[in-house]
């Protein structure tokens, strides 16, 4: 995508991002109820404070993914709650919030020492209800937030509910590996929950590194990963197996997320141009500990949730 001039950034709400056409990649600027590409005389329209600018035959592509998703999220109650990641006492999911809270903060504080400002420009990808862009505007930086999924309880309709003045936060319809926007924008990209859904990695790291300034990082939350991918391709089996059982329908493999694999991260994030820290892993002796516990209690290895901080050094 080309990197034309930027464009006023700031939109009426207050919120900032250098959004870029998705088709031609020039700059959009505020128009009416939406954003307007000058330069193919295109417009993407605002709905819900979410602009609009996935390319349409992409949102064709992607709905059997969004209706499954959708519908399975509603059924397992996830829904936005002020205050995420914090829960009160006696929530049914308090331990799996503790433990994300936990890794939130930690994976920030890991960032701050590696960014030179302490108010910084973030994008988040793959946002969802945007809880984590929602704690990073109430702490004072600028924040845009993307996502393929608007769903007013669970995807970015439902950063309404999360912040008293939503407008404060940049909204936008879009794919993690096909970001409409500006190159070197962002002083922190985060994918929280939510790098393992690409389709295509390597891809998807590059993409999120032409949208980082150099010195930037890019923090990646809560993605399963597995030692071995059998264990991992045993998940994903287990979890389609439990949908084809739950709705009596065929689940195709493309319509689930996956997970990345701990001997593969520093070549594919290396290769993208990141430096990798790994973060949370175990040492070798608790990690086969716990290999063995999981076996006997699941049969199989479970994932870990390591903290992986990119460096964009270059
Ligand atoms: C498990 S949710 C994580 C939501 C939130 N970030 C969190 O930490 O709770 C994964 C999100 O990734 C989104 N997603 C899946 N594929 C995507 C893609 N190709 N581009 C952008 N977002 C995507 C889904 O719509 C969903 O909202």
């Amino acid at each position: 995508m080309k990197n034309p001039s930027p464009a006023p950034m700031v939109e009426p709400g207050g919120a900032w991002a250098p959004w870029r056409c998705s088709y031609c990649g020039a700059a959009l600027l505020p128009h009416g109820e939406g954003l307007r590409c000058a330069d193919e005389d295109r417009w993407f329209g605002t709905d819900g404070g979410v602009h609009r600018l996935l390319p349409a035959e992409r949102r064709r592509a992607l709905q059997p993914f969004l209706e499954l998703y959708q519908r399975t999220r509603r059924d397992e109650g996830w829904r936005a709650e002020r205050g995420l990641p914090r829960v009160p006492p006696g929530h049914p999911r308090a331990k799996l919030w503790a433990g994300r809270a936990l890794r939130f903060e930690r994976g920030l504080a890991l960032a701050a020492q590696s960014l030179a400002t302490t108010r910084w420009d973030v994008l988040e990808v793959g946002a969802g209800c945007a809880w984590v862009s929602a704690q990073l505007v109430e702490r004072g930086h600028r924040v845009a937030a993307v996502d393929v999924n608007l769903d007013p309880f669970d995807g970015l309709r439902a950063a309404d509910r999360l912040l008293d003045a939503p407008l404060r936060l940049a909204r936008g319809e879009a794919e993690m590996d096909e970001l409409p926007l500006a190159a070197s924008s962002f002083d922190l990209v985060i994918a929280s929950g939510a790098l393992h859904y690409t389709h295509d990695l390597p891809r998807t790291l590059v993409e999120l590194r032409r949208v980082t300034r150099r010195g930037g990082v890019l923090l990646v939350l809560d993605s399963p990963t597995y030692r071995r991918r059998p264990d991992g391709e045993a998940m994903v089996a287990d979890r389609m197996a439990a949908l084809e059982r739950r709705y009596g329908l065929s689940i195709p493999r493309e319509s689930q997320s996956s997970y990345l694999v701990r001997g593969e991260l520093r070549g594919v994030f290396g290769s993208a141009g990141w430096t990798l820290e790994v973060h949370g892993w175990p040492g070798p002796l608790r990690e086969t500990l716990r290999d063995l516990l999981e076996i006997a209690r699941h049969g199989r290895r479970t994932a870990r949730f390591p903290i992986l901080l990119g460096r964009r050094d270059g």
